[in-house]
């Protein structure tokens, strides 16, 4: 089921849930229900709070788990002093593998810009991690006939100063704020329309080649019922997944969405 080469790539976003111990209760949920047939078939990554991955490494590392995780904020520094920053250099001897940038709840409720976003991505790459960097428009602009340039903005300002190596590795994650936990799912052709633009970009700035690698993904509302829509468009890549992915049975359907293709 992949595309174009690209393997599916499905990712929890926990958010601000799950103290250190219901993170692990939820990571060994998920490691009783997920096969090597759902990992053959999808690179399932859970993105937990900063206090729990330590938690979540340790029973990944452990039990030798397929599951991937990594870290939903970064410092755009090195290391100094910024207290209460988390830097990349830390996050990647934990194991993370994946860092995201931009989700637009960072950039509401801390203010963060499009220059500290493309910084922060370029820490995470730094870190040989893989940034999920977020873009996405909000209904106002949703309801005019610019989302499509709006959504470029973010991507061009967030790759800034990346090498097509690093281009190519990175995943970006297509996040309509209209959708994001409000239960309205963006419907798979509209989603369709700004990843295949994203990748379109891609391929403008870093190569053709780079276009079709980059793994885009669609966030905003994934429930297990609505992802095989989304799923079968041909520029969507996987999913980022609030609300939903803290219950394992739903993240598990998600993970299988190939089960219900018709
Ligand atoms: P919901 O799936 O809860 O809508 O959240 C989407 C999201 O913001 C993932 O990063």
């Amino acid at each position: 089921m992949t595309k174009g080469g690209r393997k599916p790539l499905i990712a929890g976003n926990w958010k601000m849930h799950n103290n250190h111990f219901e993170a692990l209760a939820l990571t060994q949920q998920l490691a009783f229900r997920l096969t090597a047939k759902d990992y053959d078939a999808v690179d399932v990554v859970v993105l937990p709070p900063f206090t729990s991955l330590r938690s979540v490494q340790t029973l990944v590392q452990g039990d030798k788990l397929r599951l991937r995780y990594g870290a939903q904020d970064i410092s755009p520094h090195a290391d100094g002093a910024y207290t209460g920053d988390v830097s990349g250099r830390m996050l990647a001897k934990l194991g993370c593998g994946f860092v995201l940038a931009g989700h637009s709840e960072r950039r509401h409720y801390h203010g963060e810009d499009d220059a500290l976003v493309g910084a922060k991505v370029r820490a995470i790459v730094a870190n040989e991690m893989a940034p999920v960097l977020c873009v996405g428009e909000p209904l106002s602009v949703r309801r005019g006939d610019e989302y499509l340039e709006y959504c470029l903005r973010q991507l061009d300002a967030g790759t800034d100063g990346l090498s097509a190596g690093q281009a190519s590795g990175m995943i970006v994650a297509y996040e309509p704020i209209w959708a994001i936990g409000t239960g309205e799912v963006a419907a798979p052709e509209d989603a369709q329309e700004v990843c295949a633009a994203i990748r379109q970009r891609v391929s403008g700035r870093h190569g053709p080649e780079v276009g079709a690698a980059v793994r885009i993904l669609y966030g905003g509302s994934v429930k297990p019922d609505n992802m095989p829509g989304i799923m079968a468009q041909p520029d969507i890549d996987g999913a980022l997944v609030g609300g939903a992915s803290l219950d394992y049975e739903g993240f598990v359907r998600i993970c299988r969405y190939r089960e219900t293709y018709a």
